[in-house]
């Protein structure tokens, strides 16, 4: 009887709760499940995948956002969540909210995850989308910086978003009649946007910590920038006062402060310049899809939502109805969630395995892009979703039997 080699596995497996949500959401969720599968057979990693349906479509079949108990799942039972997508034409709430919104939104808040990391890095091999063909020109450090957006306040305050009601007194649901409000007439819609010391100071230090990791990884001196309005909104000027207060605990790092108009100028003009950025939340939700430009459009651009217990990965882009069910949108803003998955799973963990296997995906993500033939549309190829997931998860296999012997 020929003796099965048994691989040291870790004690416990990784819970990881698998959200595909709607339209292509679903498709590139498929390709990250593809990656998950290749690390689960080829390296020391585990998980335990539950995967849950949600989102706008679900809506539509069944009147719930998700099944009953999701959040609970999410909340309690899942070391990293992974998220596909959520929105879908004509899937509202009663209220004209999006189906789906107390999806993504609700574990935002929920989860208190209140760092969103968008990383805008251009990989060797993909078209800058401003200043033209890069591949004569590249240059890895030209655009390789991380915006934070703040993820629990301001416009998305979760109880404010929809409490207008306190001025009308009348449901949230309904317009507002202002009677008396100066300068206002007839039917208006007002969106209160509370910025907190609490919550600016925890996701500046976020970004500071970040610097100084980025620092230490790479040699290279950092800058935090702040981004705000504070020219004209006092929860920026909070939000800066904040920031100056912090990057006085950090005199190692430099650091600068802009507007939000002119800093749009400066993102697409010299984002060479730019290391990390920290923004008010929808500052950044604006600033992070006008940034994915920099780094080959939206289906390059990763996320993860970063909380003190929990923690959330999704790619930037929506669910494109125009694009589901057709197999061609690119799938590797997901995959590169999945490294960020990884990455932040091997440093709460402590797991080198964890850490060893982001960096093997980015690896193989990068050799893959660099190598430039199976690539979706929107790099310039005509290659589907599944074909890439499956070149980068078969490039996974090979770097992942060297690494491991295995
Ligand atoms: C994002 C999205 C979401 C947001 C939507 C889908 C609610 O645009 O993650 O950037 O506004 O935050
Ligand atoms: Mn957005």
């Amino acid at each position: 009887m020929i003796n099965e080699v048994v691989l040291p596995r870790h004690m416990t497996a990784y819970r990881l709760t698998v959200l595909p949500g709607d339209g292509t959401g679903k498709e590139v969720a498929r390709e990250a499940q593809k990656i998950l599968q290749v690390f689960q057979e080829h390296s020391p990693l585990d998980f335990d995948i539950t995967e849950i349906p949600c989102g706008g479509e679900y809506y539509l079949e069944t009147g719930m956002e998700w099944p009953e108990g999701s959040f609970e799942h999410c909340r309690d039972n899942s070391d990293a969540i992974l998220l596909g997508a959520i929105g879908w034409p004509d899937a509202k709430l009663p209220n004209g909210d999006n189906a789906g919104g107390s999806v993504i939104l609700g574990l935002r808040s929920g989860l208190d995850l209140y760092a969103n990391i968008r990383p805008v890095k251009l990989y060797s091999g993909v078209d800058h989308k401003i200043h033209g063909n890069y591949k004569q020109v590249w240059d890895s450090k030209l655009v390789d910086m991380v915006l934070i957006r703040e993820n629990t306040e301001g416009l998305y305050h979760p109880l404010l978003r929809r409490s207008a009601l306190s001025v009308a007194g009348k449901s949230p649901d309904d317009p507002i009649i202002i009677e008396k409000f100066p300068g206002l007439e007839g039917e208006v819609a007002w969106d209160p946007r509370p910025i907190s010391r609490k919550g600016s100071q925890r996701v500046i230090d976020f970004g500071f910590k970040l610097a100084n990791r980025r620092m230490e990884k790479t040699g290279i001196q950092q800058k935090v920038t702040c981004v705000d309005k504070s020219n004209v909104a006092k929860g920026c000027r909070l939000f800066r006062k904040v920031f100056q207060e912090v990057a006085s605990e950090y005199p190692e790092l430099q650091t600068h402060e802009a507007y939000i108009d002119a800093f749009t100028m400066w993102l697409i003009r010299s984002p060479e310049d730019l290391d990390v950025v920290v923004l008010p939340n929808m500052f950044g939700d604006i600033a992070t899809d006008l940034a994915s430009v920099l780094q080959g459009g939206l289906g390059m651009a990763a996320s993860a939502n970063i909380g003190d217990n929990h923690m959330l990965f999704e790619p930037v882009h929506g669910s494109a109805p125009q694009h589901a069910g057709k197999n061609i949108v690119n799938p590797i803003a997901t995959i590169s969630s999945v490294q960020l998955m990884f990455d932040n799973l091997g440093s709460k963990h402590h797991d080198k395995d964890a850490i060893l296997c982001a960096e093997l995906l980015d690896r193989a993500i990068s050799e893959h892009l660099a190598e430039g033939e199976i690539i979706t549309y929107d790099l310039g190829g005509n290659s589907s979703t599944s074909e890439v997931g499956t070149a980068i998860a078969d490039r996974c296999i090979v770097l992942l039997k060297e690494a491991f012997n295995n």
